[in-house]
């Protein structure tokens, strides 16, 4: 089997990347031009020699369309995006042109050179914006009323999807997951700069910890985890599934989780400032995975497991 992934470099592109070399595929993928080219496949530095790798940028079809001639792959897997809700504020139409107009010409690359290959398309809860269902949680069909630009594109991505997958019968999927962590998290997403910032005052390297928002609640799992249920997902009649743990909790919880770890009390050093507010907030998120669930996905990672595992790294 060969899979195709477009964002190998990132924190889902490197694991998926290592699950599926350890199922025997053959995996290949793209890579942008950086002008530091030393660190920008720290994730992937591990498995480099196993992996076929080339240059290419989803706003460039020319280069979507040569690597995926060359991996003539059996799946696709397009995790590429601008992945910062905040930083898509200050981007907004550099975030649409990757997360919205690239999904497009990944899907008609595929439709155009593999047709007969699956497709995954990396969505996102932050597609739901504002909506939640009177139980409490986000399922395959709670409505999508966004509240960023980076939520927007993901939703004109979806949506691009699903049509492509009625009017050309193609095998595309969508799975629509919740905020999931790891070590390998960029380090301006909270989690990372938690952990990161807990383990510098700890050690004496910093005295505070500076973030906006600390009430918003986030369904937070492993991204370890959330690679299997790609691989399930892509694997399965195309359809869109809903990735979670079903737990939900707030930046608050979670700092005193990863302060309490190290023996510290979070309130002496975390304070607020608006320069890291968003002009539009999305303050809750809860998923319903139960349809993913009864196909045999679970998580393996506790949440406290998952922010541990993080801070030993750290
Ligand atoms: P990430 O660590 O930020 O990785 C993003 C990847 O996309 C990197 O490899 C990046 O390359 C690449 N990329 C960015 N723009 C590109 C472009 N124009 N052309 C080609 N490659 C490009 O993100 P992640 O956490 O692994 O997330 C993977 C995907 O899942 C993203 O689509 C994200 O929006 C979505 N998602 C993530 C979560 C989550 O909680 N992690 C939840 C739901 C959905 P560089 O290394 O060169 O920057
Ligand atoms: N990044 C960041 N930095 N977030 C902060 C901070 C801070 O200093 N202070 C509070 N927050 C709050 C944000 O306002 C948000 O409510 C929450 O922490 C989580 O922020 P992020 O970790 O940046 O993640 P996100 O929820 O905005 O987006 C992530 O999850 C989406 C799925 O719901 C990203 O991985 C997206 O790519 C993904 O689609």
């Amino acid at each position: 089997m060969r899979a195709f992934i477009t964002g190998i470099t990132g924190q889902d592109g490197s694991y998926l990347a290592e699950y599926l070399l350890g199922l025997g595929y053959d995996v290949y993928g793209i890579v942008r031009r950086h002008s530091v080219a030393e660190d920008q496949q720290d994730r992937i530095e591990h498995i480099k020699n196993h992996l076929q790798v080339s240059y290419g940028d989803l706003s460039d079809q020319s280069s979507l369309e040569r690597a995926i001639v060359k991996a003539q792959p059996d799946e696709i897997y397009n995790l590429a995006a601008q992945s910062h809700v905040r930083v898509s504020f200050d981007i907004p139409q550099y975030t649409a042109q990757t997360n919205a107009i690239g999904v497009l010409n990944m899907l008609d690359t595929y439709k155009r050179v593999a047709p007969g290959a699956k497709f995954y398309q990396a969505s996102s809860s932050e597609m739901f914006g504002l909506s939640v269902d009177e139980d409490g949680y986000q399922r395959e069909t709670t409505s999508m009323n966004p509240v960023s630009p980076y939520g927007c594109a993901k939703v004109f991505g979806y949506n691009m999807v699903r049509h492509y997958r009625r009017a050309y019968k193609l095998h595309a999927c969508n799975g629509i997951l919740f905020n999931h962590e790891s070590p390998r998290r960029g380090s301006n997403f909270v989690t990372k700069k938690v952990v990161n910032a807990a383990c510098r005052i700890k050690a004496g390297k910093q005295k505070e910890l500076v973030l906006g928002n600390i009430d918003s609640h986030r369904d937070w799992g492993h991204s370890k985890d959330y690679v299997r249920a790609m691989h399930m997902i892509i694997n399965e009649p195309p359809d869109d599934f809903v990735v979670s743990t079903m737990q939900t909790h707030t930046i608050r919880d979670m700092c005193d989780i990863v302060f309490t770890y190290l023996g510290m009390d979070y309130r002496d050093y975390v304070t607020q400032d608006k320069r890291y507010m968003r002009p539009e907030e999305l303050p809750y998120l809860r998923g319903d995975s139960t349809k993913i669930r009864t196909l045999g996905w679970e998580p393996e990672y506790t949440f406290k497991e998952m922010l541990h595992e993080m801070i030993e790294h750290d």
